[in-house]
């Protein structure tokens, strides 16, 4: 019942924490990764692209509409935030949340390539990471935490272009260059380009850090997480938004990272085919893709992780990338983009839509008893809704979630 009482207990390694009561990492099994196809003609279509129902239950989405406006209420937030047993750790120990959902994914995914759980890396040459839209900086706690030799690059939208801040307190600027880029402004719409011929090129390295990998001739890095994301209204000029910045973010990393690397982007939805297009078209190049919402998250978020991993630099990735440049161009220029590919994937749109049909559960599920409660207490029923509450919280502990999400448990 109260399994989720030793995560409130704090040590250092939030990975550990992570996985109590279940902290072996032997016998997990992970989910399916992604359907993919290798070959595929492009065709960037203009216009708007709407929720396809290919890709999800479009009455599941509308019932999940109708019923966020209670989240809007001040307590069916409370309600929601004693409903993450996971919240508390995140606030103990970084800056923002996303800290701890990408603790949870390399604990699942190890892509740091350290045995998750332990604290010695298992290789020692230094990591080289990209960070995009990491501020306040949570990922960057968390990366210099798991790694310590590792060197760090990062841009974000600044303070002054609506952006948020970094919490330089929290970060040791010796290993981490963050970088406002050429305008100035940490856009990385206007900066994708740039951001990629800077790392390549351009940055140095500060303090007494200087990975072995960095003095070969082809700069790069290991992994680059974007996290970058705007918060609108609406689900789907969310995604539209969102695409605008995976485009930006896809067109750094797939410059910069090094064979066998690893991606991973905040997604806010997979619910357009434009989104789809571009998830298939990116995961050309990666042997291994998933779509995961890390327990750690607000179970009525709308975003999940598109986790990328060992990068095939084969000669295609340069007209994706030139691709991707068509694409990021076009919108900069006003032009929304409806449709990437020309011959659909039945089977990958499949394998997408059992992802978003989980996560459109899982946000049903929490919204209908932050609904529930909010009702009760509005007709006086305190008691009742006490009950579904203590129902509903052993739900998120960590046994029960893994099940009903077909996690590692
Ligand atoms: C990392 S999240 C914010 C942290 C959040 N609490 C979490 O835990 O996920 C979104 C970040 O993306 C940044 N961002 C949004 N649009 C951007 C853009 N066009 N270029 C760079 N950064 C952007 C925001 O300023 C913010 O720092």
């Amino acid at each position: 019942m109260a399994q989720y009482q030793p995560w409130l207990d704090t040590s250092t390694d939030p990975t550990i924490q992570l996985l109590v009561p279940n902290n072996r990492l032997d016998n997990l099994s992970l989910p399916n990764p992604l359907v993919t196809v290798s070959n595929f003609d492009t065709q960037i279509k203009e216009g708007n692209s709407p929720v396809d129902t290919s890709l999800v239950n479009v009455t599941n989405l509308k019932t999940l509409q109708t019923m966020e406006s209670y989240l809007s209420l001040s307590c069916g937030l409370k309600i929601l935030q004693s409903a993450n047993p996971f919240k508390a750790i995140s606030k103990s120990l970084f800056v923002d949340n996303s800290g701890i959902e990408i603790a949870n994914l390399d604990a699942l995914y190890n892509f740091s390539q350290t045995r998750g759980g332990l604290l010695a890396p298992l290789s020692p040459d230094p990591i080289v990471y990209c960070l995009l839209g990491g501020a306040p900086g949570g990922v960057g706690q968390y990366m210099q935490y798991r790694l310590p030799n590792s060197f760090g690059y990062a841009m974000s939208l600044t303070s002054e272009q609506g952006g948020r801040p970094w919490d330089h307190n929290h970060l040791d600027k010796r290993v981490l260059r963050i970088t406002d880029g050429e305008d100035g402004t940490g856009d990385l719409i206007s900066n994708a380009d740039w951001m990629a011929h800077w790392i390549k090129n351009d940055a140095t390295i500060s303090g007494n850090v200087t990975p072995a990998k960095l003095r070969k001739d082809n700069l790069g890095v290991d992994i680059v997480i974007g996290l970058a994301y705007l918060d609108r209204t609406d689900d789907l000029s969310r995604e539209r938004d969102n695409f605008k910045l995976l485009v930006a973010q896809s067109l750094t990393a797939l410059q910069v990272l090094w064979p066998d690397g690893t991606m991973i982007l905040k997604c806010v939805g997979a619910n357009t085919r434009a989104t789809a297009d571009l998830i298939i078209i990116l995961s050309r190049h990666f042997e291994k893709v998933n779509m995961m919402q890390p327990l750690t998250m607000d179970p009525s978020s709308d975003k999940f992780y598109l986790i990328c991993q060992k990068f095939v630099k084969q000669p295609i990735v340069d007209s994706t990338v030139n691709l991707l440049r068509e694409i990021h161009e076009k919108q900069r220029l006003g032009h929304s983009v409806a449709k990437l590919l020309m011959v659909p994937s039945p089977e990958t749109d499949l394998s997408i839509k059992h992802y978003n049909n989980l996560f459109l559960q899982r946000r049903l599920l929490v919204l209908q008893i932050v609904k529930d409660v909010i009702l009760l207490i509005e007709n006086g029923q305190k008691e009742q809704a006490q009950k579904v509450l203590n129902k509903f919280v052993p739900r998120f502990n960590l046994y029960k979630t893994s099940i009903f999400w077909n996690l590692p448990s």
